[in-house]
């Protein structure tokens, strides 16, 4: 069920939240899988519908400064970086507060709640039909590609949930996480803002992200296709097709002819799909680590990651 993002149907889609259902919803990332914070059974449904690990936790989606103050303790560090990049696609782990109106499976049992206020035009304007956040992780199942099209959402959940279309997704990687519940800033996961943008609103660097897993979207083998993927290729062997970058010769899909990041981003996850159905192994050429690419990177490396939990 594909939603056009219609003022009605936005309403109907609040209304579903409401009674404790799911609906998938644009934001300028990927495409989530919303529920209302609050309701505990619609939070598990989020579970159960992506077979996500319960130790997994989640995403609240805010529209307002006020929405956050309710839920997490802000510290000036928080204050700079919203003030910066709210809304947008930075996400940001802080201290939860004790009396939250959110389920108990929305931070998976730990102290400390991830929220992001969403800058998507159709999930701001969810969000206030709402009138309180949702949570939202991205609408694919555990560990494969995340959905940058309504049509990606609509084919990953049998059309049972209805999807608003809000077209392709700007970015097409995740928001970037942040954790501030450390002695530093600590980078839990690469995304659209670069790290580079970020430490220079903070004045200093952010910490790595620690050997612990505390992003379980930082496990090794996630955003995975069905096929295997071989990185840093520079030709196609028999039996591949080949994902290239900034004009690489023979490529069957180039991320981005003219080597342009952003557009690498935007193509990723779409073009990973594309060549995923064509049931061969998938060859990719190098990426440049630096800004957006170190995101794109980290995708790619947990793309080809050996993968225990799958199969
Ligand atoms: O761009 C995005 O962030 C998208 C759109 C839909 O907003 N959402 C998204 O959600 O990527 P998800 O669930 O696919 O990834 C959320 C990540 C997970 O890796 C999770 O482990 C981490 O955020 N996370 C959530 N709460 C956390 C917490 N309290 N501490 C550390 N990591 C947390
Ligand atoms: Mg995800």
């Amino acid at each position: 069920m594909i939603w056009p993002a219609t003022p009605d149907n936005i309403a109907k889609a609040a209304k579903r939240l409401r009674e404790g259902e799911l609906v998938g919803v644009p934001t300028e990332t990927v495409y989530g899988l919303a529920a209302r914070s609050a309701d505990a059974e619609a939070v598990a449904k989020i579970y159960e519908t992506k077979g996500r690990p319960r130790f997994n936790p989640l995403i609240v989606h805010v529209a307002t400064m006020e929405q956050a103050m309710r839920l997490v303790d802000l510290d000036p560090c928080g204050n700079r970086l919203f003030s910066m990049f709210w809304p947008g696609p930075l996400t940001v782990v802080l201290p939860l507060k004790q009396d939250a109106p959110i389920a108990d499976l929305v931070t998976a049992g730990l102290p400390t709640l991830a929220v992001r206020m969403p800058a998507h035009p159709v999930a701001r304007q969810l969000l206030e039909a709402l009138g309180e956040p949702f949570v939202a992780p991205s609408a694919n199942p555990s560990g494969r590609l995340s959905p940058t099209l309504a049509a990606h959402v609509e084919e990953a959940f049998g059309g049972t949930i209805p999807v608003l279309d809000g077209g392709p997704c700007e970015a097409g990687l995740e928001s970037t996480i942040i954790s501030l519940t450390h002695s530093r800033p600590t980078l839990l996961r690469p995304g659209v803002i670069t790290a580079q943008e970020i430490e220079a609103v903070l004045g200093h660097p952010l910490l790595p992200p620690g050997d612990q897993i505390e992003a379980p979207g930082m496990m090794a083998s996630h955003y995975a296709p069905n096929a295997a993927v071989r990185l840093n290729a520079h030709d196609r062997r028999e039996d591949e097709v080949l994902l290239g970058f900034g004009g690489t010769p023979n490529a069957d899909l180039d991320l981005s002819p003219a080597g342009e990041l952003k557009e690498a981003a935007v193509n990723l996850f779409a073009y990973l799909r594309q060549l995923d159905s064509l049931g061969k192994q998938i060859a990719i050429a190098p990426i440049p680590e630096e800004g957006l690419g170190e995101a794109i990177n980290d995708r790619l490396r947990r793309a080809a990651a050996p993968r225990p939990s799958h199969e």
